[in-house]
């Protein structure tokens, strides 16, 4: 069982966002599981890196979509976004400059965060999409 599973509740019923959050979700198991195995510095690095790099490419791909729409929650809902990179980032840097420890925390905030925003902001983008387009 994974650590944090998809439901049908996380759906935001826009496909675009929809695959992009279960990529994400599949990518924190995947830092979870490393971290709950003891792996080392280098892998989850590596976990580390490919979750930032792929949470700024998601997020980028909203922002576009908002901006195709003129969202009017667009500034609220990227400064949603950026407070999230800044925050992983920092962490990033504390994890490359110490002993590579990890903990679980990290996943749990990470979850936490990633399913109040789905829940709340995604839902509400989802359907302005959708309004959009009718
Ligand atoms: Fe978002």
């Amino acid at each position: 069982m994974a650590y944090f599973a998809w439901t049908d509740e996380l759906q935001v019923g826009n496909s675009f966002i929809d695959s992009d959050h279960q990529k994400l979700i599949s990518l924190l198991n995947q830092l979870h599981e490393a971290m709950a195995q003891g792996q080392g510095k280098n892998i989850l690095g590596k976990i580390l890196d490919e979750l930032i790099r792929y949470t700024r490419e998601h997020f980028k791909r909203e922002e576009d979509h908002m901006q195709k729409i003129r969202y009017a929650d667009f500034a609220a809902h990227k400064q949603e976004h950026d407070k999230l990179i800044k925050e992983v980032v920092d962490l990033q840097a504390k994890f490359n400059a110490g002993n590579g420890m990890l903990s679980v925390q990290v996943s749990g905030f990470l979850r936490n965060w990633l399913i109040n925003h789905i829940m709340k902001t995604d839902k509400l983008l989802a359907s302005a999409l959708k309004q959009a387009a009718a």
